[in-house]
């Protein structure tokens, strides 16, 4: 087998080996190789190991990097996003710094409905580009998967053209796309005072289809090799979104249909989500700002991955961040994403969402850095292809101009990731002349 590439000699390499999830006591396991390398044939890894072993397989056309002094590690998985959106919501970040409350904008008519308004008038083409940009930044600090959920269009054409759109940067952009159907993200402002009809309009009419539309693969994925075995389907239940009961009518008819599930749950209001995603067997409930023990061992007990978005709480200015260390203590699989999205969190840097994990949730580094690669790609079920440097799965692989892999955490606000190699490609580079 030819090797494309190889990485050498780095101080540490996280290679992040091991069953998936990891929780508990596993939560923190990194898997660290001393002078480590891997080995890169096509898109994948073949071999991970010392560096004078992994060197011995290079051939004449072998290129190499040298990451002498540097850390690699698995490129990172953002398990919650809303990246793609027209517009931007910047003069309610203002009227909240003198004093509004989110719930307060969301009621007088802007917030969530503020960006839908502005999505429904882009077309799929505007979408594309100005989703593009955020991508490229989020590669650039070392994003190499992420999941986007639609929930900006809020009527069937315009939550199937948020598919599209994602679809489409899936196949154009090198980061790779797993969409999630978020059509009951709020209610639409033409259904005030007819919820339950919109609960209804979810369940009979957007479903069946993004259903039908799935299972002929037309337009929803690139059917590569990183396609999670069912799409998902998410809700946010919160004061304000969605109640309980509705939650519980969307995601069970959601699950009869083949859908995995995912809930916003407990990020302003606890409504019993976290325990509803729990009793459905979700792949994750994310936020949990006010999530409750006895909630977290149910989540434990049915292996719901918690997915944590501390840029939220701090975008919103707040300073109730989920208890972090509460999950790792209940054994529930802690992930991390950075909830990239234009009301609460305008975030593309995965090295930010990890310091804010470590202050506030208190996670270890290496937990957070767990929570950025396996644990995040498990939650997508995706886990056999991306989130370690295992042979077999894809080479998504980071150089980070840190001596160990503690810095992750400890600096902030600047970009540590120096390369970032998607499928064995190499897509950014800050430093070429290590190229040899
Ligand atoms: O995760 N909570 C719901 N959705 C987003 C906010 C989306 C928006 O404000 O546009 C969140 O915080
Ligand atoms: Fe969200």
């Amino acid at each position: 087998m030819p090797i494309d590439l190889i990485i050498h000699s780095a101080n540490q390499l996280l290679t992040l080996a091991g069953d998936a999830p990891k929780r508990g006591a596993t939560q923190g396991e990194l898997s660290i190789i001393r002078d480590g390398a891997l080995a890169i044939s096509g898109e994948k890894i073949v071999a991970v190991g010392d560096t004078l072993d992994i060197l011995s397989l290079a051939d004449s056309h072998t290129r190499k990097i040298n990451a002498r002094g540097k850390i690699v590690l698995p490129g990172f998985v953002d398990a919650h996003t809303h990246v793609v959106f027209a517009g931007d919501r910047a003069n309610e970040f203002d009227m909240r710094l003198q004093g509004a409350t989110y719930l307060d904008i969301q009621q007088a008519g802007g917030g969530i409905m503020s960006t839908v308004r502005a999505t429904r008038a882009a077309s799929v083409e505007e979408l594309v580009a100005q989703s593009r940009t955020r991508l490229d930044t989020m590669l650039a600090h070392g994003t190499t998967t992420t999941e986007v959920k639609t929930g900006y269009g809020l009527d069937t054409a315009n939550e199937l053209k948020m598919l599209d759109a994602i679809a489409r940067l899936d196949t154009d952009h090198a980061i790779d796309l797993i969409p999630t159907f978020l059509g009951a993200h709020v209610v639409p402002a033409e259904f005030k005072g007819r919820e339950d009809e919109y609960v209804e309009l979810v369940v009979t009419e957007m479903l069946p289809i993004i259903d039908r539309r799935r299972k002929t693969q037309d337009g929803l994925s690139r059917s590569s090799v990183l396609c999670p075995p069912s799409l998902f389907c998410d809700v946010f239940c919160d004061e304000g979104a969605f109640t309980l009961e509705q939650t519980r009518r969307i995601l069970t008819r959601a699950k009869e249909l083949g859908f995995s599930l995912r809930v916003h749950a407990d990020e302003f209001a606890n409504l019993g989500a976290a325990t509803l995603a729990a009793e459905l067997g979700a792949a994750s409930a994310d936020h949990l700002m006010v999530t409750r023990r006895e909630e977290m061992r149910a989540m434990a007990k049915s292996n719901v991955v918690a997915v944590l978005l501390p840029g939220t709480t701090f975008g919103l200015g707040k300073t109730n961040f989920a208890d972090g260390r509460a999950f790792v203590e209940e054994n529930v699989p802690v992930a991390l994403g950075s909830d990239f999205n234009p009301g609460t969190c305008w975030c593309e840097s995965m090295p930010f969402i990890i310091a804010l994990a470590c202050r506030y949730e208190k996670l270890t580094p290496a937990e957070a850095l767990v929570a950025v690669t396996i644990n995040a790609a498990y939650s997508l079920g995706i886990a056999e292809q991306v989130g370690s440097l295992t042979p077999g799965k894809l080479a998504d692989v980071l150089i980070a101009d840190v001596p160990d892999y503690r810095h992750l955490a400890y600096r902030f606000g600047a970009n540590p990731i120096e390369m970032v190699i998607k499928r064995g490609r190499l897509v950014q580079s800050f430093d070429s002349a290590l190229v040899t």
